[in-house]
């Protein structure tokens, strides 16, 4: 059932470029090991310091102004991050400050790279039980602010950047027409930052980069290919399509490989595939509203087309979704 639709997008990547080539001078890597593994040729890297919820106030200012929305017309703010500006209050509450969404009820989702598609599914299962008429679904992430910048196996690949959009009631065809989410906390160390309440961090633990991301690569890989084919194939039985269906596919932009894996088990063509891999790295819960939003201010997804969302992530947690725009 399609209860809501996307009325505007936005997003926001930090302006600092970080290059293959300025990698090679942090840590033993190349630019042909890392393009010819993952894709990704640079990522958008935030200054130190520098806040998350100005990004995502950013992208939020873009998807309201397209949605022809005002701020004080919203009335929920979900925000997927696992990088919030701080530990509390949620981001969700900073960014309704920020962009000046007084009667917004406002938290966060941790789901990491499945934030986005889990705060899809929540915001539509929230429209039909409750009288909201404008939703802000936010993703916005710093994973700069946890990558160790001496580990070679994790710090090529993640990107800083905020995606948002603005949903509104469906109208005629057009709207969410499915998510589906899922999550396997069996599998939690393949993934995970321990830095919590579990272990107080001390002066030795920051130097010796004890609170940055841990990842099992090849694990995470073959998950990632195994739950995004099944959540997208969900997805689409739940709307009542066929891969053949499906305008484009946005899956998450975590790895070329990865991407055209998905591609091949959904005979998806190149022109069909969303990529952005290649200029913005893993941002994350970013990166699906920030490849939508991209593809929708080129030209490249129009009106009426169908899309199918699927992503990956931390957790472990896996979504997808069908929408048609
Ligand atoms: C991380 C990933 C690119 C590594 O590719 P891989 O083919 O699995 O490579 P491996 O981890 O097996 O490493 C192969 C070799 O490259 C080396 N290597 C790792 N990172 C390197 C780098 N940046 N530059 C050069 N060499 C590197 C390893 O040390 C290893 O060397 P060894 O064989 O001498 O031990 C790949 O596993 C991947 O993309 N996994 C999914 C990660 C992901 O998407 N995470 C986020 C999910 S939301």
């Amino acid at each position: 059932m399609q209860t809501c639709q996307i009325l505007g997008s936005g997003h926001a990547v930090p302006e600092r470029i970080l290059t293959n080539a300025d990698l090679e001078q942090m840590v033993d890597t190349n630019d042909e090991w890392i393009v010819e593994r993952s894709g990704i040729r640079q990522r958008h890297i935030a200054e130190p310091g520098s806040s998350l919820s100005d990004l995502a106030s950013a992208a939020v200012n873009r998807a309201l102004k397209r949605a022809d929305t005002r701020a004080e017309d919203i009335d929920l703010i979900i925000v997927g991050t696992v990088t919030g500006d701080m530990k509390f209050p949620a981001m969700a509450c900073l960014l309704q400050e920020k962009i000046g969404a007084k009667k917004a009820a406002a938290f966060d989702i941790s789901a990491a790279c499945s934030g986005f598609l889990y705060g899809l599914h929540l915001a539509r299962s929230l429209m039909q039980t409750c009288p909201y008429q404008r939703v802000l679904v936010v993703a916005a992430e710093m994973l700069s602010s946890m990558v160790n910048w001496e580990d070679r196996n994790t710090c090529v690949l993640f990107g800083d950047g905020a995606g948002a959009v603005v949903l509104g009631p469906a109208e005629g065809e057009c709207g969410i027409l499915s998510t589906t989410i899922h999550s396997d906390g069996h599998y939690s160390k393949l993934l995970y930052n321990p830095a919590g309440s579990q272990h107080v961090l001390s002066a030795e633990d920051i130097a010796s980069n004890y609170a940055t991301i841990n990842m099992q690569g090849r694990e995470v890989f073959r998950h990632a290919v195994a739950s995004m084919t099944g959540a997208l194939n969900e997805a689409l039985v739940q709307a009542g399509l066929r891969a053949a269906d499906l305008d484009f596919v946005i899956p998450h932009q975590a790895n070329l490989r990865i991407i055209e894996a998905i591609a091949k088990r959904f005979k998806v063509p190149h022109e069909k595939l969303i990529v952005n891999v290649e200029r913005f790295g893993n941002t994350s819960a970013a990166s699906i509203p920030i490849a939508l939003d991209e593809a929708l201010q080129n030209g490249t997804i129009n009106k009426g087309d169908v899309v199918g969302l699927t992503t990956f992530g931390a957790g472990l947690t896996w979504a997808a979704s069908i929408i048609r725009i």
